[in-house]
Formats: C-alpha cells, structure tokens, sequence
C-alpha cells in the first residue's frame, strides 16, 4: 500500500484536544471552539488580483481555535504548531508592521504566526468594530508553506470566532475581506482574495466559483467520487512564500499590462480581443513579460469559464484538459512554476492522469492531479518514484475531497 496518505482522521481532530490544550494553557474552559479549512484553487490562479474568477475547494485540513473574550485588552495568543509559548499583546498598541518577508512570512517561525490572528483583531478594530481582547489558542492540520493557505485558515477562524463572541453580524465574505486587510496592511503580504473567501465560505462537496471583482459566488457541485474520479494533492514539500518578492512583482506587472492597455484590471480584456492586446503591447518597454502575464490571466479566466460550464454540466473528467492547459500557461507565460512542480505534473501525466497543475501562488507548493479512481495508486506511485529519482525529498499526497468551510464546532 503506497499512496495517499488518508486525509481525514489526521485532518479532522476535532474540537476536544484543541479544548484540552486550551485550558492547559491558561487555566479555564474556552467560551468556544471554530474550525476553519485550508483550501487548493481547482483553476483560476492570479486571477483574484486581476478582478478576475476563481475555484477553490476547501480541504479537510482545518485549523482549529479556542477563545475567550477579554475585558481588559490583552491579547494573549498560543499555537499547538509553534515554539515560544503565549505572545501577549495589546489591541491598542496594534501597529501594522511588515515582517521580514526574506525570512519567510508564510512560514511564520517563531512568534511570527502571531501576525496573523493579532492583524485580523487590528483590521476589524481599524474598521471600528468593537473588537476587545482575546484568549486564544489554535491547533492547525494545514500544512504551512505548502500552498494549501495555512495563513487564510488562520486569519478566518480568528476572525469568526470574533465575529461570534463580539456579536459583530459579519458576514462570511466580509469576514474574509477584513482577513485579506489583515494579510495584506498588518502581515504586508499582497494577496489577493481568493484564499480567506475559500477559508470562509466554501461548502463541503463544492468548489466555489467566485468573482473576485463583485465577490459574488456560486456553489458549484464537485462530487469527484460520483464520476469514478479522484482529485489528487501532491505537496512537493517545497516551501513557498509569498513573501519573497516574485508574487508582488507578477501583481505589478499584470497592473502595468492594464495600464497600457487602457482597462481598469485585466479581467476587462475579454478572451476574443486577446490578440488584439498582445499586439497593443508591442511598445511597451518590457514587452515579452507583460504579454505573457497578459496573456495567462486572459486565457485563465477563460479556463475558469470552461471549468464551470463543464462541471454545470456534470462533467468532471472534460476539465483534465483545462487543468494541464493552465499548469502550461503558468509555468511558460506566468513563470511561477519549478521543477518539482512540473515533475509531478509530467509524471502523473504520463501515468494516464486526467489532468494535472500547480495550485496557489506558486515557486512550489502543490500540484492537483485529477485522476481515475483506479489509476490513483499507479499515478502516486509514479510520481513518488520520479520524485526519489530525481533526488527530490518524497512529496507528501492526499485525496481532497471537497469540506466545509468556517464553522463554530463547540
Ligand atoms: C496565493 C494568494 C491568492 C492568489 C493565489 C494565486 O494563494 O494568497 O490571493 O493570488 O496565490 O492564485
């Protein structure tokens, strides 16, 4: 037996140790318990800071808080996944502080993971909401630096659990907006929102179809299973981090491509005017870079169409294609895939998988392989033993089947 690591159990662990821990911690029961998800994008990648469409789907992997309220201001914040013991703070001294993204932001050593639960309490007060001090104490199943937004699962739990002891009435979107202000103006990483809206408002046995422009959404029914498939995680265990320049500087560069060609975000270059705006760009004094981003987010939203107009129509097995066109588009036009990424592709390709690509924001992470469900363990197989051959530490695989998203469990 190779293969696929049972997502469930390991993922799922309930709210009972993260209630124990809690009062190890401080002393007392929490006043409750939230989970939130951990999320792989199906298709639609960079197109969330485009104005463009994306597909996430929640993963069992959760990351799980308990809180108190506190009168007095005091944050105290303790995590089951890091060194260091409580960081304490204060909600009124607060301040946005960008961290030192070489040293990776995203895998938040040390107290850094502290950001991100202290930015969502600094974003929602910053928005006047009467947010006071916390107790907190969360245990998370998401992998960090894998790709599978570990830090969108935080900030949302964080913020539900808030939005719930406060009395705030937020809804799950805006409960993902205050979490992107969080990441992006507290823990300065420029994301877009894809990520907190999966972490916050996914369902289980769906992929979310979401307009990152107005943030209207659609459930849309990804019952793999059903249709004798398997969609596939391989973590090439090669750590990203948004952090480290690159994501900003794709984001820059899709905006420059908007500039020049007159439209608000890229996501108002319609597909059939595609090469009209390549040839638009000729002048532009870093052509070749800014048609090739161009060009992946035009086509990509249109891949994100196509998916949905597939998956509406109940088939699973006609996305393949648009999933192994996409890993081209971002591995040739957008340039954020790397070795591992595409080995896992390639091989699982050439094992008979459906379809296959990276997933999230890229330079490692994960890759999705949608595949037939008797051909899971061969496709593994294969790609762990590329893996192994090529030197690579093994890659970690799982089945996602599509969870819930946010959620008070106790
Ligand atoms: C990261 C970001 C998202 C999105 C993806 C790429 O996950 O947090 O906002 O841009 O990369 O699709």
């Amino acid at each position: 037996m190779i293969a696929h690591e049972a997502a469930t159990p390991a993922a799922e662990h309930g709210a009972a140790p993260t209630e124990a821990a809690f009062r190890a911690v401080y002393g007392a029961a929490p006043a409750g318990i939230w989970a939130a998800p951990g999320r792989v994008n199906l298709i639609g990648e960079h197109t969330d800071y485009n104005d463009g469409f994306v597909m996430p789907l929640a993963l069992p992997h959760t990351t799980i808080a308990a809180v108190t309220p506190r009168t007095d201001g005091v944050l105290r914040l303790h995590s089951g996944n890091a060194e260091g013991g409580i960081v304490e703070l204060h909600t009124d001294t607060l301040r946005p502080a960008p961290m030192d993204t070489a040293a990776g932001s995203r895998a938040a050593p040390d107290g850094r993971w502290a950001a991100y639960p202290a930015g969502v309490v600094w974003a929602m007060r910053e928005a006047g909401l009467p947010v006071g001090g916390a107790d907190l104490h969360v245990d998370s199943t998401v992998p960090t630096g894998a790709g599978l937004s570990s830090s969108a699962a935080l900030e949302v739990v964080t913020a539900l659990a808030l939005n719930d002891l406060y009395a705030l009435g937020l809804t799950p979107q805006r409960l993902a907006q205050l979490a992107q202000r969080a990441e992006n103006a507290f823990v300065g990483v420029p994301c877009g929102i894809m990520d907190q809206t999966a972490a916050a408002c996914c369902t289980a046995g769906h992929a979310l179809f979401l307009d990152t422009r107005d943030l209207r959404s659609r459930q849309v029914p990804f019952d793999v299973a059903a249709q004798g498939l398997r969609l596939l995680v391989v973590d090439t265990r090669v750590k990203h981090d948004l952090g480290d320049g690159a994501y900003a500087e794709r984001r820059t560069g899709c905006e420059r491509g908007a500039r020049a060609l007159g439209v608000p975000a890229l996501r108002d270059v319609p597909h059939a005017q595609l090469a009209d705006a390549l040839v638009a760009l000729t002048d532009t004094p870093d052509a070749p870079d800014t048609r090739a981003l161009v060009r992946h987010i035009v086509t990509e939203n249109h891949r994100v169409e196509e998916v949905v107009a597939h998956l509406d129509a109940g088939d699973i097995r006609a996305i393949g294609p648009l999933l192994t066109a996409g890993h081209a588009s971002l591995r040739d036009d957008f340039a954020i895939s790397c070795a591992e990424l595409d080995l896992a592709v390639d091989t699982a390709l050439a094992a008979g998988a459906v379809g296959a690509r990276m997933t999230g924001g890229g330079f490692g992470g994960s890759a999705i392989v949608l595949v037939d469900e008797a051909a899971a363990d061969t496709v593994s197989a294969a790609v762990t033993a590329a893996f192994a051959a090529a030197g690579h530490a093994a890659p970690r695989i799982f089945t996602a089947v599509p969870g819930p998203g946010a959620r008070r469990l106790a």
